[in-house]
């Protein structure tokens, strides 16, 4: 009766309401814990959405992917290295997305865009190294290792952790930089001797790191930005660079093909690819180089360009065949190895 109108408004706003609750999103992050968390948190306090977000190291995230391929659970894959998400790119498994916010990208994350036909784009990049712990190696008297052949010093016995490359993008970029480094025989052979100093490998790319910086293992083979993580925490953790070169990621996003929420999933998307964004990164403890040109890179960033980086070729070891056919030879000459 006399209150209609009012019934009608506030039965209009519940609705309303009802609908912004009932937006959702589902993320894979393929980052840091932290840094997933904190990009939950940022994106929920401005968006009328909730994110459901799991945490999985970039091959698992793209097993993921493969294996839910006809009923897709995830909208959209942030972060992680970019080879397994070019590989999701050639084996359809990612939607093509030409996002506005392209424009404001560094050249190198344009080009990641690129190379798979708009179905991945770089959202950060950062290069490799290892991170070794001060007290250990002097408690020890170990001579700290400055390139790749120094890991294979035999000091270094049971002292040296790296990620298992099925699981881990920072392995699997490890396995393809000493390929393009060395050549693939060459690369095996030097994994074969290496697994003789290695105590374990890890799921999560930067957990040997980690370990080094609690006293776990003296070295972990990682990003160099995740061996700044945890000296800027106060860690005694030393970060070195190979004196061979090294190889480097760019951490790359996908829109998941078939996703069952396409719409909140670009908006996700232009907003994780925005400056304010990606400068906000370094509080949650994220050293990488961000891929918007106007964002801040972190003071404690490596800087890439003082860096002896080899001509990474993503295109090639982002490819279906040539990622599986490595993993499988690790399986078979390394990881059996470790496994007896
Ligand atoms: O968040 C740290 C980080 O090193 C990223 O730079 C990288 O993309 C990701 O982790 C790789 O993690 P994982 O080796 O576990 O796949």
């Amino acid at each position: 009766m006399t209150k209609t109108p009012v019934a009608l408004a506030s039965a209009a706003a519940m609705l309303a309401a009802g609908a912004a609750a009932a937006q959702e999103l589902n993320l894979i992050c393929s980052a840091d814990q932290a840094i997933c968390e904190r990009l939950v948190q940022e994106f929920e306090a401005s968006h009328d959405m909730n994110i459901n977000m799991v945490r999985l190291s970039s091959g698992e995230a793209y097993a993921k992917v493969r294996a839910e391929a006809r009923n897709p659970q995830t909208d959209v894959w942030w972060g992680g290295t970019g080879d397994p998400h070019l590989q999701a790119a050639a084996d359809d498994l990612t939607a093509e997305y030409r996002s506005p916010m392209l424009e404001e990208l560094q050249p190198w994350a344009v080009t990641q865009a690129e190379t798979s036909e708009y179905r991945t784009v770089g959202v950060y990049s950062g290069a490799l190294g290892w991170g070794y712990n001060t007290e250990i190696f002097e408690e020890k008297g170990i001579e700290p290792p400055r390139c790749w052949e120094d890991l294979l010093d035999s000091s270094l016995q049971g002292e040296v952790q790296i990620a298992d490359p099925n699981s881990s993008g920072t392995a699997y970029t490890t396995l393809a930089t000493l390929v393009q480094l060395m050549g693939e025989d060459e690369a095996f052979e030097y994994l074969k001797k290496l697994d003789a100093n290695v105590s374990q490998y890890t799921k999560s790319g930067s957990a040997p790191v980690k370990s080094a910086a609690r006293g776990e293992t003296g070295l972990g083979i990682v990003f160099m930005h995740d061996a700044v993580a945890q000296a800027e925490e106060g860690f005694p953790i030393e970060v070195v660079a190979p004196c061979e070169g090294t190889g480097y990621e760019i951490g790359s996003m996908s829109l998941i093909a078939g996703a069952q929420n396409p719409d909140a999933a670009k908006v996700f998307y232009d907003w994780v690819l925005g400056a304010d964004v990606q400068s906000v990164m370094p509080e949650a403890g994220s050293y990488q180089i961000p891929s918007n040109a106007n964002a801040t890179a972190p003071e404690a960033a490596p800087d890439l360009s003082e860096l002896k980086l080899i001509d990474y070729d993503f295109a090639e070891f982002g490819s279906s065949e040539r990622r599986s056919a490595l993993l499988s030879r690790w399986d078979e000459e390394v990881g059996g190895v470790a496994n007896n």
